[in-house]
């Protein structure tokens, strides 16, 4: 579905019903990432999955950052009536979910950072993405997809799993060349998130296919160490998507997960 916000249209997929989780994607993914989440959701939970500025159905939003995205987010939530919810993201959407604690604190009811990182880009990496920014627009979105398929899944599904390798590939090739540059801007100039961990105070579950290259499982084991009452999942045979990679595993952390915080703390 399209919903109108404030901030723009954006396109939506939705499942289940009751308690709100909304899922962000990572880069360059788009809402169809979340895919097996949304085929299997938890007993009393709604999921909506939401297309970022500039991907899938959503409109591009001018202020590429990630601090205005999580203003997008609210204003998405508020479009939707939705006051409170629990929040997931992997990798770029973990990244989104962070910038949303700091901002809209009240808004989150619990949080899970999958594939993810609290550190802000080295100026080597800025130079990397500013050298993929150039690509894109001299080639197009498809280098995108050639250049981070190798990182973006895991050996076993490497080997094993060619369905998630063409669905993952056609994901990232729908990109846009505006759609990536944007996220390019806001993924580079985003803050470190090292010190929000401590004011986490939310119910938070991390996860992490075992096998991710681009943030792996020791950045995993960092976020679980630095947020109270955290917990963590290691998903064996997952790269860095381990939510398409693995989504029974990944699923059933995820249901067990949502299913105690809404018993344990208040909507
Ligand atoms: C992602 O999956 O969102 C990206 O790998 C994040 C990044 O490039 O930092």
């Amino acid at each position: 579905m399209i919903i109108r916000t404030r901030r723009g249209a954006v396109g939506v997929d939705e499942a289940g019903s009751g308690e709100p989780l909304l899922l962000l994607h990572g880069f360059p993914h788009d809402r169809t990432l979340w895919a097996p989440q949304l085929a299997a959701p938890a007993p009393g939970v709604r999921y909506l999955a939401p297309d970022l500025p500039g991907f899938g159905e959503s409109e591009r939003h001018l202020e590429a950052t990630l601090d205005d995205w999580a203003d997008w987010v609210a204003a998405l939530m508020d479009a939707l009536a939705v006051p409170r919810a629990m929040v997931g993201g992997l990798s770029m959407g973990g990244y989104l979910a962070f910038a949303l604690w700091r901002r809209h604190p009240r808004r989150v009811r619990a949080l899970v950072l999958a594939d993810t990182k609290a550190g802000a880009d080295t100026e080597e990496g800025r130079a990397k993405r500013r050298e993929m920014q150039e690509l894109v627009r001299r080639e197009g979105v498809g280098v995108v997809a050639d250049r981070m398929m190798p990182g973006m899944v895991g050996k076993t599904t490497r080997d094993t799993r060619p369905e998630v390798i063409r669905v993952l590939d056609a994901m990232m090739r729908r990109a846009s060349v505006d759609g990536l540059v944007d996220a390019l801007d806001a993924l580079m100039t985003r803050s470190d998130s090292t010190p929000t961990l401590e004011t986490i105070t939310v119910p938070t579950l991390v996860l992490c296919g075992e096998e991710d290259a681009l943030t792996p499982v020791a950045e995993s084991r960092a976020l679980h160490a630095a947020i109270a009452g955290s917990s963590l999942g290691i998903l064996p045979g997952a790269g860095h998507v381990s939510n398409l990679e693995e989504p029974t595993g990944f699923n059933g952390l995820l249901s067990a997960f949502l299913t105690a915080t809404i018993r344990r703390t208040p909507p």
